[in-house]
C-alpha cells in the first residue's frame, strides 16, 4: 500500500537511557530562553574561514557499509569566506554571546578554532567573558593532514577555555592521563620508607618528587589525543568530526553527572556522544540536515527529543502494518526516488546505481499522537548492521502508526498509511 507524507511537531526516541535535545536549525534562531543560565559546559566548534565547502561521505547500502566502496558525497556545510569577513565575524561573536548567556555561574566554555581565527576570537572571548575568566589556550596537536615546505606545517588547533565566573567548577582529578615513562628517565629513582617508589630532581635549588603511583594530569598541550584515523570505528563521514577522547577530557573536568552540555554547532554530535556516554544531558544544534542525520543515528541508543524539518520530494513509500498480540509489525515494501532528484549527486564509484532499500540509510517505526512522533524501533545502517531490517515492531498503543526515514540524500520524511491529522 502506498503511504502518504505526514507531519509532526517533534520526534521522541523512546529509550530508557537519558540523552537530550537535538535541533536542526540555525542556532541563532532557536528559542533557547528556557535554557538560559542552565548549561554547565558549552563546546563551540564553528566553521572556519577557509572559504571551502565541505561534504559528508555517506556509505550506501549493504555493500557500502561492508567495504566503504559505495558512497555518496552530500553537501554538509561551508566555511566563512575569509578570517576578516564581517559577516563571519559577526556570526561567531553572536554564537559566543549566546554561549555565555546559556552558562550557569559555575560553567565553562571551550571554543575550538584553527590558527587562522585564533587572534580575533580570543579578543572576542575576552570581551564577552572578561579577561579574568580566561583559563587556558589549549593546544591540541596532531600529526595528520598535509605538510608544507613554504612554512612549518600547521599541526594544531587551539581550544580557548573560559569560565563564566569566579565560582567556576573544575576538577582535573577526573581526567588522569597515562604516564609518559621516557619523560622521567633523567630523574633519580628512590624507594621511600613505606616502599613507594618515586623519582626526584633538583631544579633551581628546589627538590621535586614524583611518586610512580600518583596519577598524572594533562597540561595545556594535548598531544596524546590523535585525530581520527581513516578506519576509526567512531568515524561518521561528517567533515570536521572531532575524536570523542578530546571531548571527554573537557566534559569530565568541567561537569558532573546529570549536568547540561550544549553544543551550538554540533556537526556529527561528538560533544553530545561524550555527554551521553558520561551520563550528562545535552542540547545539540546544527543547521545542516546532514549533521542532524549523523547525530540521530549516532545518538539512537539514548532518549532524544528531536526538532528538524521534514523534506518534501517526489519520493514514494510502499509499506504495510500488521496488528499482532500487543504490537504492530510495520514493514517497508519499497521506497522510490525520482531519477531527477538523484541526478546531481556525487557517487563513488561514478556509475553507482542506487535503488531499492539502498536508497534508505535509517528508518524508525512508531506512533503519532497529538502531533508528536514517538519512535519505538529503529533500523540503522552501520558497520555492524550493514543491511536494513524490512520489518520493525511497534507497541499497540494509542496513535497512528508511522515511519520516519532518512534517505541517502540526507532527507528526513514522515509517513503514515492513514491520514494522521
Ligand atoms: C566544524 S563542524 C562541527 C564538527 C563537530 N564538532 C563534530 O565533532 O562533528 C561545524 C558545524 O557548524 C554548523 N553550523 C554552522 N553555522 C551554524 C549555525 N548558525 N547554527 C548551527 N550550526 C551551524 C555546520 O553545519 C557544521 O556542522
Amino acid at each position: 500500500m502506498i503511504w502518504h507524507r505526514s507531519h509532526c511537531l517533534r520526534e521522541i526516541n523512546d529509550q530508557p537511557q537519558e540523552g537530550g535535545l537535538l535541533i536542526c536549525q540555525d542556532a541563532l534562531e532557536v528559542d533557547l530562553n528556557p535554557y538560559m543560565g542552565q548549561a554547565q559546559m558549552v563546546y563551540l566548534d564553528p566553521p572556519g574561514s577557509s572559504g571551502n565547502a565541505f561534504t559528508c561521505k555517506l556509505r550506501v547500502g549493504k555493500r557500502g557499509y561492508e567495504s566503504s566502496r559505495q558512497a555518496v558525497q552530500l553537501p554538509a556545510y561551508e566555511d566563512g569566506r575569509h578570517p576578516r569577513d564581517e559577516r563571519y565575524l559577526r556570526k561567531i561573536r553572536k554564537l559566543i554571546e549566546l554561549s555565555h548567556l546559556l552558562l550557569d555561574e559555575t560553567g565553562s566554555m571551550f571554543l575550538h578554532v584553527t590558527v587562522d581565527n585564533l587572534a580575533r576570537t580570543r579578543l572576542m572571548m575576552d570581551e564577552v567573558f572578561g579577561e579574568d575568566q580566561f583559563r587556558n589556550q589549549i593546544i591540541w596537536s596532531f600529526q595528520t593532514g598535509g605538510r608544507s615546505k613554504r612554512y612549518f606545517s600547521r599541526k594544531h588547533d587551539a581550544i580557548l577555555f573560559y569560565a563564566k565566573s569566579d565560582k567556576h567548577y573544575f576538577d582535573i582529578t577526573q581526567v588522569p592521563i597515562a604516564k609518559r615513562g621516557s619523560r622521567d628517565n633523567h630523574m633519580k629513582r628512590h624507594v621511600d620508607e613505606h616502599g613507594r617508589s618515586y623519582r626526584s630532581i633538583v631544579s633551581g635549588g628546589k627538590k621535586y618528587i614524583y611518586y610512580d603511583d600518583e596519577p598524572v594530569f594533562p597540561d595545556d598541550v594535548w598531544a596524546d589525543v590523535s585525530q581520527m584515523q581513516q578506519k576509526d570505528p567512531q568515524r561518521t563521514g561528517y567533515p570536521g568530526q572531532k575524536p570523542q577522547a578530546l571531548l571527554d577530557r573537557m566534559v569530565l573536568s568541567t561537569t558532573r553527572p546529570g549536568d547540561l552540555v550544549v553544543d551550538l554547532c554540533c556537526g556529527s554530535g561528538t560533544a553530545l556522544a561524550s555527554a551521553a556516554t558520561n551520563e550528562r544531558r545535552f542540547i545539540g544544534i546544527d543547521n545542516s540536515p546532514v549533521a542532524f542525520a549523523a547525530c540521530r543515528k549516532r545518538l539512537s541508543p539514548y532518549r532524544l527529543v528531536c526538532q528538524a524539518p521534514l523534506s518534501q520530494s517526489g519520493a514514494m513509500l510502499d509499506a504495510a502494518v500488521l496488528p499482532g498480540i500487543g504490537y504492530y509489525t510495520v514493514s517497508i515494501n519499497a521506497y522510490t526516488v525520482p531519477e531527477e532528484e538523484l541526478a546531481g549527486i556525487t557517487r563513488q564509484p561514478k556509475d553507482l546505481v542506487i535503488e531499492g532499500m539502498d536508497l534508505i540509510d535509517q528508518w524508525h517505526a512508531g506512533l503519532i499522537n497529538k502531533g508528536v512522533f514517538v519512535s519505538y524501533a529503529s533500523s540503522l545502517r552501520e558497520k555492524q548492521t550493514p543491511e536494513l531490517e524490512t520489518s520493525l515492531e511497534v507497541p499497540l498503543l494509542r496513535g497512528t502508526v508511522a515511519i520516519m526515514l532518512i534517505d541517502v540524500l540526507g532527507r528526513r520524511s514522515l509517513w503514515t498509511g492513514t491520514p494522521a491529522f
